[in-house]
Formats: C-alpha cells, structure tokens, sequence
C-alpha cells in the first residue's frame, strides 16, 4: 500500500512487514528521508519524525537556519550545496560546475512491474508490486530525474532504480548516480559483506561500522571473485535467528560500488549503485540514462529471516528462466575429468558410465573447438575441433542422446585469442587501446560487447552451433576481468562510458540466446563465482560458485552465498580427490552431503572410480532426486552452531512436513563434549521422524523440542558410543545427513 498526505506531501509505503516513509522538504523541496525499518501504522502527518535543529553552518536557504543538508536525511543527495557527504548523483553541467538541485515536481503510482531499458530487473504482476515514481527536476536545467520505488507487496522488500532525463539543449556528463542511496539513524551497526579470491568467493565478513567511508566494490568490468554486490547492516546482537538486518544488493553483473557512511551525527548513509570509478557518461540533449536497480531487505528475525526474503525474491521476481523452479537435471561436467585432453571416444566412455549410475545430461566443457588443448588459443573460434570430435558438436550431442543423456555445452563469448580470426581481422574489437599495452589474463583478450557489431558476430557463431546440434543446456563462461579499458568505437569524450557499455553488451548478448532459445537452461559462470550476482540470476537460473570444488572450502563459499542466494542457484559438483584446488581427501560422502545443498552434479572421471564407488554414486542420485523438490523450492536456514569447526543447514518444505538437515564437522575432536544440533523453523505443533543417512533414527519428536534440545549428535562425532579400542574413527571432515518427516506424513 503507498500512502500519499497530500497536505504534507508524505509519502508512506507500506505492506504489514516494513515501513519506508519520506516527504518533500519545505523551503527547499528536496526529499527527506524519514523512516525506514519494520512496519509502522500510517499517520495522517509523520511531523513527529522531522528531526531539524538551528545549524548556523552553512545553509541552503538564505536567511533559514534549518536547511543545512548535511544534518538533514535525504532520499537523492547531491555535494556541495551544504551537504559533504557521499551524493546520490553528481553531474558536470556545460560550464564546468558541479552544483545540482533535484526538486520535487510531481508523483505517479501504478500497480506491477516489468523490465525495459536493457537492463536486468525485477518483475510482478499488478497484485504483487506497486510503483511510487516520484518525478525531480534540477531547478538549474532542464534535467529530470525519476525515482522508482517498487514494494513488493507480499515480501519486507522495496527495489529502487532511477531514471535521468535531459530535456534540455545542452549536453552534461553523469559522473555518479547511484541507485540506492538511503540514510538511515546509526545505532552502534556491524555490516557484513561478501569478499574472496579465485577460489574461494562469497566468504562471509562482519565488521563494526566506523565513522567515515567503508565499502566493497568492482572496478575489474564484473561483479568479480573479490566481492559482491552485497552489504547487510545489522545490530551487534544480530545472529542467524535474531536481530534486526538490513540487506542491500545490487541487480548489476559490472562495476559496482556498495558503501556506508557514518557521519558524525552517527547517519549512516548507505549507497548502492554504478562504481563512479573511470565512470562519465555523456547525457545528450533529448536522451535518458537508466540505472541498475538495487534491492532493500528488512528482517527483525535475524540474517536467516532476510537470507529467505532475498531467496524468494530472487526465485520469484528475477529469475526468469522456466527452469526456476523444475527439477533440473544432474548433470556430470568433464572439466576436471580431462581438462583439454579428450577425445569423443572418451567422452562417450565417461558418458555412459555416467549413465549407469543415473546422471541426467552430460556437460562437455571447455576445450571442444578450434585447436583449443590448452588455454593459449582459439577462444573466438567457436568451430567444433574435428581431430577431437570428427562428428563435430552435432555427431557427439546425438551420441550422448542415443545412450539417453541430454547434452550441455560450454562457451567463453566474450573473449578471443590470438590466433584467431576475429582477432586479426578485427583488432578493433578488443578492449584497450591499439597504441598501448593490453594486459593479457589467462593469454586471452576481452572482446568489447560495448559494440554491437561484435555481439552480434560472436551470437551468429554460437547461434550457429546451438541449432545445428540438440543442445539442452549451456555454461557462459568468462575467464578474466577487463583492463586497460578502451574502446575503438567510442569518441574520447565518451571512453567513461565502456565499462557499462560492455555490461550491457553482455546482457544483450543473453537477450539474444533466451529470445531464440527460451527452453535452455543457462548457467552463468566467471572463472568459478566472478559474476555470481543478481544480473546474471535474471538470465542464468544456476551459477557455478566457485571453481573449488573441495567439500570443507565449499562449506564456507556456500554458507556466504546462501546469505543472499537461493539454493537453487548454487551451482555445486562433487568432484576427485585428492581435490583438484587444495589436494585434501574427504569422503564421497561428505562431498555428496556438501553439493546436495544446491544445484548438484558431478565433475569427475567415473571411470577412474571403483565398482564400489560408482554403485556409491548411483545411491547418492537416486537419494538427491527423493530430496530435489524439497531443497528448490524449501525454506533455506543456516543453523548456529558452536564453533566454525562445525556448520549446519537445514531446508525445509512450506508446509514443515519434511525437512533435510546437513551437520558437517570439520576436523576431529578427541574426547569431544556431547553435541546437539538445535533445529529451526520446524512446526512446533507437529511430530517428526528423523532419519539417519536414510535409516530411521528417532521414531518420534516433536518440532519443539528437536528445536530447543535438537538432535543429539553421537557415532562419529564423539568418541563414547563404541568401545574405544575396536572403534572405527571417522577422522577429518564428516558429514551427517538427517531427514525429517512429519508424523502423519509418514504414516501415508
Ligand atoms: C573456468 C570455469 O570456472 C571452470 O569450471 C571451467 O569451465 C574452466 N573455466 C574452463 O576453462
């Protein structure tokens, strides 16, 4: 519901779950920000929330003691003209100046959302979404700029994106604007945010909020390995299943920038949007500029609480792939397997061992085109390899079908080498400038999709390939981050403009594949998780985490993904040990129980595996298929547990009939205390029974209980339960699987 006192020009957008209240300032007609947080009863005046004191520093209004910016709360802040902080939006006007005020003009609200503009965005029908649009106008030019508010009506969730307009005759240049900027009253914060490596993405941070500038941020032409983006605040006191949060993120696959402000009024201004770093875009007379469209959570029930609205939000509102929500299928990728070494022989042997143990679609990954056997070359060359597959993509595709599997294919589109042709032909059509140094990464060059000529040159190739051959599925790969950034089609006036443009390039690019494939599934993946972000969601239901594949690693990428991404999305594979990333042995086990928790599949030799073990294999997918359905569509938790030597997750159906439960224990403990693992969001009125790794452990438990005393761990984890001179030790990295079914579920 969006509240409009006319009289007082308040603006109260509300659904039962969060408030976010602001209004036009009198003297002066910027927006002020008054009040974001839990839901609030709608007041005919929220004069009561006007914070103003007499501040004789510098002032706005001539004459007016209480229009010092910099004290006031605002919803689009601009420098310079008494506020010093961080501005939403800074532009260089004709004659070199800086200076902008942005005044209330007039508001619409409509009902449903949809996406236009080319970038990637939510979406809901008219029962599920209203839009505030709040219209600004410089009082210096003729430059509009549009504030989209969109509540969603059933989730704690409101989505903002802005919209510039320059009507006038003159051009300007955008060197920031941002698409969130909200400041909110500090009390005492940590935040918490996403960082990593190669290798090891989406680590979980939390920090106290100090005065001054903190953020995370991309300048590397994707969201990157480094950090998402992504930021939470919340109190000190805030755990998984308590506290107020406040999640913000971004629908943005380039460079970013995530920040907070603490001022010395303890404001916290909190912005999201396009990084200003190297970023001047040319705003001609006449035309517009859309931004990424950032995304706000409010939890009072802790990170779990905001963790599962940013999931359904994400598997309802941004994901557009029909595959969101179906069973897709396991699939089995050869990169670790071969690397660049197969033939089509091979493949098929590792393809029909794969399907006697019950994988579904068989993935060839890198290195099936040009002369591709090691990563030196051929990337822009998208023609089958006939020494390695003399029947090309078509004749392996129809041979993977004929033994009954659905074939996936892997692709770099973005990037090309050197001993291709579209790199001689058309140097122009790398990033960097012809005159200097381009910096290669992993002996490649990054194609510019800022021109459209070259996406549609590579899309023609791909295209080419994908219908000729039956294809069910593909992985977008992109292998290294853009440097040196330049443009051979772009005046130097407008060389601020190539790393967005790139972006949307991209993001054309994707348009392209789903408007002429709309039944492929898609998974996106930058070197492992570089662009495991809300843009690529709306295009990729699933995204390859990381490319570490070691059990114990994953427990830590994937419980910081699952802060913000839904299972479903997480793309996860059980691979070989020795681990192909850091040579540490765990058990199939473990490995199977840390990939179920996300979109599995497996990314190994099965013909390097013994009979045992592939008969292992066959039990764990006909066990993930039972649970499937559950951990989609489920309600994702992450469970305390006492130290980071353990981690629990738990999924669990909307209607709390059924519930699977990972424990994982890092290293072994001798003489360990007791353990429980204290369960969460079960039904509290309904009894459970709880299964062991598929054996009946507890005949009978109520949900309270397996809540507040949990589930007594033994057996593996402590060194009581068998006389300690015959027992079996488990060692390092172990893993229990539980399953929870309700009593009159289970008796059906
Ligand atoms: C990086 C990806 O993350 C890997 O899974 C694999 O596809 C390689 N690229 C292939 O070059």
């Amino acid at each position: 519901m969006i509240y409009v006192n006319e009289q007082n020009k308040e603006f109260h957008l509300t659904n039962g779950q969060i408030s976010y209240v602001f209004r036009v300032m009198e003297e002066t007609n910027i927006l002020e920000q008054l009040y974001y947080g839990s839901a609030i009863q709608h007041y005919e005046s929220f004069d009561f929330m006007i914070e103003r004191e007499i501040r004789p520093s510098n002032n706005w209004k001539w004459g007016s003691h209480l229009t010092s910016f910099e004290h006031i709360k605002q919803e689009f802040p601009v420098f310079g003209s008494s506020d010093f902080r961080e501005p939403a939006i800074d532009i260089e006007y004709p004659a070199g100046d800086h200076i902008s005020h942005f005044e209330f003009q007039h508001y619409t609200i409509r009902a449903g959302k949809t996406v236009d503009g080319g970038l990637p965005g939510s979406f809901g029908g008219e029962q599920e979404v209203e839009t505030l649009a709040i219209v600004l106008k410089d009082l210096y030019s003729e430059l509009y700029v549009t504030l989209h508010y969109h509540l969603y009506l059933n989730l704690p969730i409101v989505t903002r994106q802005q919209v510039i307009d320059n009507r006038g005759n003159e051009t300007v240049v955008i060197n920031r604007i941002h698409s969130l900027s909200l400041d909110i009253p500090d009390s005492g914060y940590d935040w918490i945010h996403l960082d990593g490596a190669w290798a090891r993405e989406t680590i979980m941070a939390r920090d106290k909020i100090h005065s001054g500038i903190q953020n995370v941020s991309s300048t590397r032409g994707a969201s990157s390995h480094v950090h998402n983006p992504f930021l939470a605040i919340c109190e000190e006191t805030t755990t998984n299943s308590q506290g107020n949060a406040y999640g913000f993120s971004l629908i943005y696959s380039g460079n970013f920038l995530a920040q907070i402000e603490k001022d010395t009024y303890n404001v916290l201004r909190i912005q999201l949007g396009i990084n200003p770093h190297q970023f001047r875009w040319k705003l001609d007379a006449g035309t517009q500029f859309q931004t990424p469209e950032a995304i706000i959570v409010f939890s009072q029930a802790g990170l779990n609480s905001m963790s599962q609205s940013f999931h359904q939000f994400f598997s309802t509102h941004v994901i557009r792939s029909p595959w969101k929500k179906k069973e897709k299928p396991i699939l089995i990728n050869n990169w670790e397997a071969t690397y660049f070494d197969f033939t089509e022989e091979r493949l098929l042997e590792i393809a029909q061992a794969s399907k006697r143990m019950g994988i579904e679609m068989f993935v060839l990954d890198d290195g099936w085109f040009g002369s591709r056997n090691n990563d030196n070359g051929s990337l822009g060359n998208w023609q089958p390899d006939y020494k390695k597959l003399p029947n090309g993509i078509q004749g392996i595709s129809q041979k993977i079908h004929d033994l009954g599997l659905k074939f996936g294919l892997w692709f770099e589109p973005e990037m090309v080498s050197k001993d291709t042709a579209i790199y001689l032909d058309h140097p122009e059509w790398v990033i960097g400038n012809a005159e200097k140094n381009r910096s290669h990464g992993r002996n490649q060059f990054v194609l510019d999709f800022g021109n459209p000529e070259v996406v549609e040159a590579i899309f023609e190739q791909v295209n080419r390939v994908l219908a000729t051959a039956e294809i069910e599925y593909i992985k977008v790969d992109m292998n290294r981050y853009l440097s040196e950034v330049y443009s051979a089609i772009l005046p130097a006036d407008q060389q601020g403009e190539v790393a967005h443009r790139y972006i949307l390039g991209v993001y054309r690019f994707f348009e392209k594949i789903i408007a002429n494939y709309p039944d492929l599934l898609i998974e996106s993946c930058a070197g492992g998780g570089a662009r495991f972000d809300p843009g690529m969601l709306y295009y990729s239901p699933q995204i390859w985490t990381s490319d570490d594949t070691d059990a114990v690693e994953r427990l830590k990428i994937q419980t910081g993904a699952s802060l913000v991404y839904p299972l479903t999305a997480i793309s996860s594979h059980v691979s070989a040990v020795p681990n192909h990333q850091v040579g540490r042995v765990t058990s199939l086990e473990m490995r199977k129980n840390v990939a179920l928790f996300g979109t599995f599949g497996y990314e190994l030799n099965p013909l390097a595996l013994s009979n045992e073990e592939q008969a292992q294999i066959a039990k764990q997918i006909a066990q993930y298929k039972r649970y499937q359905q559950l951990i989609n569509l489920g309600t994702f938790y992450r469970l305390e547990t006492e130290s980071a030597n353990f981690v629990s997750w738990l999924v669990i159906n909307e209607e709390k009939t059924e519930a699977l439960v990972g424990f994982y224990q890092i290293l072994a403990e001798p003489n360990s205390p007791y353990r429980r693992i204290k369960l969460a969001g079960l039904d509290e009125t309904k009894d459970y029974q709880v299964y062991e790794n598929d054996q009946l452990k507890e005949a009978k438990r109520n949900g309270s209980d397996l809540q507040s005393y949990g589930i007594r761990l033994g057996g593996n984890f402590i060194g009581r339960e068998q006389e300690y001179w015959s027992r079996e030790l488990p060692g390092d990295f172990h893993s229990k699987l539980y399953f929870l079914k309700a009593i009159e579920m289970a008796s059906k």
